[in-house]
């Protein structure tokens, strides 16, 4: 199958804050480097870092050739001589708004006022409003400039309405595209395809078909190294509040009448608004929360989370940090009630799997032995795919006995191109100006509404999270919150 033809590449600035940071060198300018390698960035587009690392642009230059090329499939030098000519360091702090820095950025993008200007907010959230109001204060900020914004937005509501306020004082809502990487993903987008453009799906997408959702994000990887930004976030604000939510946004919407920006962001807003309110009694009812022991993964001895390797030894908040959460959540509305929508994350679990399963019911009535349900599974990581778990007869003279076998879809296998990396779909919507799929103020702030109770419960109760080894697939009661209903993880397929 010949490749489709790139879409159209924009002249734009992409100014990164934080442009020296982790995300920058393992996420961002890899994807960067893919797009501009395929032909979908203009050739006058130009990547400007900032930091505070008094870099000259050759110094980040020879960072970005050590620390990030290794890592690349370059094809041909002269791409990656390209990108490298792009690329600029200018070091400024956000905690100095008048200092030389913020001069020299202000002369290298003057004259291109009439260039889209991006700038990416890779840096810490409490770090979004000042940098904001500096490039402001510098007068950077164009009518043609937009903003990105990395989660964690905030870590509870009040945190990220500030943050909101903060960024909308100096940007326009429509300028403002807040990211979750998640949405890049082609399983997801694949989502809205499969629901919206066949047929056969939805009319049986509904409570009277499907027996529930489960939602897993799971990790094999521990936190060595992070623990003074893990402590304060945990697997609930991490991974629940912004991925998995969006995930069953995208499960659970009605249709919308077009695929625009505001069509497909107010259909995932009306499924937050309705998802059933979980505190008190019900938050320690139908949420779980575990923290890793020490354990053995991937034929590997690794410590538990708090003897992680880290600059700062444990604290309290290490005690009571989850490195695991589960959750029953329901979507109260005419399609959904009563489907329960099982969400799960972890880290050091057996396996670094993220998927979505969709359960159907059982047939009303069988006439053969044994079976069992129908299952869709969507899978984002590994290897991104759809597979539809069908009864067919096994193969043979005897009784007839039914066997679920797999119908699979690999965008590998079936497209025979390259998957792209979610950031790099996402920036490239930053760059033609596509906000479809980011949140929404008003999204961002429906999440944090629903999922603060029951942090509000968890800390009230001050209970310590349930211990799970590592390598082990979480604590007892993540199993007996669907065990209770007589359901369980998928997990067939485990290695
Ligand atoms: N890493 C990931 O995989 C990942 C994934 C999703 C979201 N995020 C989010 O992305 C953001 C960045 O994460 P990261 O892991 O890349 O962090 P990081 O490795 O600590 O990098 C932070 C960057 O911000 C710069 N910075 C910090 N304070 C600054 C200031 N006052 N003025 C100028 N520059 C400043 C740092 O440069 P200097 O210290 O040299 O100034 C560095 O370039 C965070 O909000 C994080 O939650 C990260």
């Amino acid at each position: 199958m010949p490749e489709p033809e790139p879409p159209a590449a924009h002249h734009a600035d992409l100014v990164v804050f934080g442009g020296t940071g982790d995300l920058s060198m393992r996420k961002l300018l890899p994807a960067l480097f893919h797009s501009d390698r395929d032909g979908r960035l203009d050739p006058r587009t130009r990547i400007i870092a900032l930091s505070r690392g008094g870099l000259t642009d050759a110094d980040f230059r020879g960072k970005v050739e050590s620390a990030v090329r290794p890592g690349l499939h370059t094809g041909d030098a002269a791409s990656w001589d390209r990108f490298l000519g792009r690329l600029r360091h200018v070091s400024v702090d956000v905690g100095a708004p008048g200092q030389d820095g913020w001069g020299d950025l202000t002369r290298l993008l003057g004259g291109y006022e009439d260039v889209d200007r991006i700038f990416y907010l890779a840096s810490p959230p409490m770090t979004f409003g000042p940098f904001c109001r500096a490039a402001h204060a510098a007068g950077l900020v164009t009518p043609r400039s937009r903003v990105v914004l990395e989660k964690p937005l905030g870590r509870d509501l009040e945190g990220a309405q500030r943050i909101n306020e903060e960024v909308g004082a100096i940007f326009a809502e429509h300028q403002i595209f807040r990211i979750d990487h998640y949405l890049g993903k082609e399983t997801v987008q694949n989502l809205l395809v499969l629901r919206f453009a066949n047929a056969f799906l939805e009319p049986i997408w509904n409570s009277l078909w499907i027996d529930h959702v489960q939602i897993t994000a799971a990790e094999s990887v521990g936190t060595p190294g992070r623990r003074g930004y893990y402590d304060h976030a945990g697997a609930l604000r991490d991974m629940v509040q912004n991925h998995l939510l969006q995930l069953l946004c995208l499960v659970a919407m009605e249709p919308p009448a077009r695929n625009d920006r505001e069509a497909v962001r107010d259909e995932k807003v009306k499924v937050l608004q309705a998802l059933r309110p979980i505190a008190g009694t019900e938050a320690r009812r139908f949420t779980v929360r575990g923290q890793y022991t020490a354990g053995q993964v991937d034929g590997e001895a690794v410590p538990g989370y708090l003897d992680e390797p880290d600059k700062t030894p444990p604290t309290d908040a290490s005690r009571h940090v989850e490195t695991f959460t589960a959750v029953r959540a329901e979507v109260k509305n005419w399609r959904w009630a009563g489907v329960p929508f099982y969400l799960r994350t972890g880290k050091r679990l057996p396996f670094h799997r993220s998927e979505i399963v969709v359960q159907f019911k059982e047939v009303p009535h069988s006439i053969f032995p044994g079976g069992g349900p129908n299952r869709l599974v969507l899978r984002l990581q590994p290897s991104e795919g759809i597979t539809l778990h069908i009864l067919a007869k096994e193969p043979g003279a005897g009784e007839v006995t039914p066997r679920a076998v797999p119908l699979s879809l690999s965008f590998a296998d079936t497209f025979r191109t390259r998957v792209p990396e979610a950031y790099e779909r996402l920036l490239m919507d930053v760059l033609s100006g596509n906000p479809t799929l980011f949140m929404r103020r008003d999204e961002v702030e429906a999440a944090w509404r629903w999922i603060d109770p029951i942090i509000a419960t968890w800390e009230a109760d001050g209970a310590v999270p349930g211990p799970y080894t590592a390598g082990t697939t979480g604590p007892a009661a993540a199993h007996e919150l669907l065990g209770r209903s007589g359901r369980a993880w998928h997990e067939e397929d485990l290695p």
